[in-house]
């Protein structure tokens, strides 16, 4: 049967939706605000970043008296930030101690199909592998790594696996200005301190915990003193922030990929599961709250109003500011597409048997690793309308490189994107369409899906063979 064919493979773990959980203000607010832990480059060759990655469940108390498992790597979570330079060499050891398999994907880098994390090249439990690739001139940017197992990737990043990734330019016309690094993750827990699985509404809507936290810490205090470069990462299984600060503009330098040509002044900014953003901050003496503000989603069932959620405290002691360069950078002249493809994301959900039932699909399709979708060539510049066919927002992610947003077309009008970025994920109204430009740069597999990691799970994803 058609319909059965395309149920996900993989049975769905299930929380009870009423499970008691820890209020979302049980954890300490107000701390100063903690830098993540750098990872160790182990080489002393010029050129050449090299170290070792283990994921494994560990313990910790975030609260007292109340002991949570977390999945982490290195023992870190958020987990270490990996820092290169364009040209470098990358050679990252990982070992594999969960009790599941798991693979270590490169949010966004250009690394070969084979180096990347596919779920087809999962790593046993107990195994290990050397993950190796290096960082071409023009990749600069802000990226994340995080686990890509076929359908145990939103389970493995909420119980806490996921990294950061941060290639620099040697050119870089903003490399003077102090950085200080920002990563938006989502916990659940549940009352007696355990991270509790999905629930149905988790499957369906994507999962959200009752605590959004900034480098793992709930509402922290981050003092300014002089101008600075921020990186911000979406790194939620689901949540979308509509990032804020009240009284202030948002100065936006750079997107997933590097900077932008021209800085912009936004009143906010809605960053997608899976994207980051780089930030000018600088201002006059003041406190200003980081906020990401209620946002529609359009999910599904009977579900919570979305609130405004304060994310931390910035003081602001003294006057800065910062002179910016009129030009960031120049991005390559666009390319003219020589083919087109078509991606439609649809959703159908039906009752059977009291039982929910939910698809979540591309092109009509359930993800199979077995099976190529699309077929392109190593250098060619196509055109890819991702049209988002459903009833909820999907944010949408390619692998393997950036990619630029020409327009987008909602209820039959189109807007051309407000300005060239090179981005990796990008949302998708319900109905909206977008148009991108793509040029893959290796030959192998690679996949594209929703960022929402629940609804990658359960089969919105597709892979294109590059030939
Ligand atoms: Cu960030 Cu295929 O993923
Ligand atoms: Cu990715
Ligand atoms: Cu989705």
């Amino acid at each position: 049967q058609q319909a059965h064919s395309q149920m996900p493979s993989i049975p769905l773990k299930i929380a009870a939706d009423n499970l008691p959980l820890l209020a979302a203000d049980a954890l300490p607010a107000g701390q100063p605000h903690a830098a993540l832990y750098r990872l160790p480059n182990l080489s002393s060759k010029k050129g050449m970043v090299s170290a070792t990655l283990t994921a494994e469940p560990y313990e910790v108390e975030l609260l007292p008296g109340k002991k949570t498992t977390v999945w982490a790597y290195n023992q870190h979570i958020p987990g270490p930030l990996i820092e290169a330079f364009e040209g470098d060499i990358v050679e990252i050891r990982f070992i594999n101690k969960l009790a599941q398999p798991t693979t270590v994907h490169w949010h966004g880098l250009p690394v070969p199909s084979d180096q990347d994390g596919n779920p087809q090249d999962a790593v046993p439990v107990g195994g290990e592998r050397l993950y190796r690739f290096s960082l071409p001139k023009g990749c600069a940017g802000t990226y994340w790594y995080h686990p890509h197992p076929h359908g145990d990737t939103a389970e493995q990043v909420y119980r806490g696996l996921a990294g950061l990734f941060i290639v620099r330019a040697k050119d870089d016309v903003l490399a003077h200005l102090p950085e200080q690094h920002l990563v938006i993750s989502d916990l659940k827990l549940a009352a007696d301190g355990s991270i509790p699985d999905n629930t149905m509404n988790d499957w369906m809507n994507g999962r959200e915990g009752q605590f959004v936290l900034l480098n793992g810490q709930r509402q922290p205090l981050i003092k300014v003193a002089e101008a600075q470069r921020w990186r911000i990462w979406n790194a939620c299984s689901a949540r979308y922030l509509r990032l804020a600060l009240p009284g202030r503009k948002i100065i936006l330098l750079g997107s997933d990929g590097g900077l932008l040509e021209k800085a912009q002044q936004l009143d906010e900014l809605l960053l997608a599961p899976g994207s980051r953003a780089e930030w000018l901050v600088a201002g006059p003496e003041a406190e200003v709250d980081l906020m990401a503000m209620a946002y529609d989603r359009h999910k599904m069932g009977a579900v919570a109003p979305e609130q405004d959620i304060k994310l931390a405290t910035i003081q602001f002691i003294q006057n800065t500011s910062a002179q910016l360069p009129e030009r960031l950078r120049s991005l390559p002249p666009k390319r003219i597409p020589v083919a087109k493809k078509r991606v439609v994301f649809s959703e159908t959900m039906s009752m059977e048997g009291g039982q929910h039932s939910m698809q979540f699909l591309v092109n009509g399709k359930s993800y199979d690793m077995q099976r190529v979708d699309f077929v392109s060539r190593v250098g060619d510049t196509e055109l890819w309308e991702i049209f988002n066919d459903s009833h909820m927002d999907h944010p949408f992610h390619m692998h393997g490189m950036q990619f630029e947003m020409i327009d987008s077309t909602l209820k039959g009008k189109t807007s051309p994107a407000p300005w060239r970025a090179l981005i990796d994920t990008f949302n998708l109204l319900p109905q909206q369409s977008a148009r991108i430009l793509v040029t893959q740069q290796h030959k192998g597999l690679r996949m594209y899906h929703c960022h929402i990691l629940e609804h990658e799970g359960q089969g919105m994803m597709g892979q294109v063979l590059v030939k």
